[in-house]
């Protein structure tokens, strides 16, 4: 079973601040990028990685893998795209022909992602063709209009979604297809774009820690334990 990992990494982190982009930033001593793949090919099932990146950071990105990362699969580089939508798109056509079973889609702004949770992530696809990580919401949740609460959501029915997402290959190349054919751009993940086809998606227990840094905030937070 062959399962091909895609890495997005070429967001800006606007609201990071800063002036390189939060995928390079490090967390003890290691930039988040390089933690992330390090992490998918301990996982000892990954067969290979694309990274779609902004083309300015290409070589930085190339760099980062070939310092901190002993790849011992191939890891390739594709130019991202405006949305991340579009970049997971560029990723999937860079593995066509490398006739993969399953791709694994994780952010590349989530670093503290671990091994165990990837394998269980494949583990449960292959059974469902489709997992996404998750943790069940511990706040309380209601929505708003013009910041006025109108209605509470029942907790126990939520889920926060993170990655990784694993797919079936043909399954989220379907989607992202339709996507395209029907107009939507900008697709919160790659499981909203499945879920429209129909598809059943598994959740997989996810961790609290696997948080996506957003705000420099996040990183202090975290420590640089991770
Ligand atoms: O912006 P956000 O934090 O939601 O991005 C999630 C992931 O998608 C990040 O790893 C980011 O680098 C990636 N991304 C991308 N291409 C974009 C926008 C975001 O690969 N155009």
């Amino acid at each position: 079973m062959k399962v091909w990992g895609i890495v997005p990494a070429a967001g800006i982190g606007e609201r990071m601040g800063g002036t390189a982009p939060k995928q390079f930033l490090e967390i003890g001593g290691v930039p988040m990028l390089a933690r992330v793949i390090d992490a998918l090919l301990r996982s000892g099932i990954i067969g290979g990685v694309t990274v779609p990146v902004r083309d300015a950071e290409r070589e930085k990105a190339e760099k980062t893998v070939a310092k901190f990362v002993d790849a011992d699969v191939p890891v390739l580089f594709v130019t991202g795209g405006q949305t991340r939508q579009e970049s997971v798109y560029r990723g999937l056509a860079s593995v066509e022909g490398k006739n993969p079973d399953f791709i694994l889609i994780h952010d590349a702004a989530r670093p503290f992602i671990s091994p165990d949770i990837v394998r269980r992530a494949v583990d449960v696809a292959r059974d469902a063709g489709a997992s996404v990580v998750g943790i069940p919401a511990t706040d309380a949740m209601a929505l708003s209009r013009d910041g006025i609460i109108t209605e509470y959501l029942p907790r126990d029915a939520l889920v926060c979604i993170q990655t990784p997402q694993v797919f079936r290959y043909d399954l989220v190349v379907s989607a992202h297809e339709a996507a395209v054919r029907d107009g939507i751009t900008g697709a919160a993940d790659d499981a909203e774009l499945v879920l429209r086809l129909g598809g059943k998606i598994v959740v997989v227990r996810g961790s609290p820690d696997n948080i996506k840094i957003t705000y420099p905030a996040d990183i202090s937070r975290m420590g640089t334990t991770g």
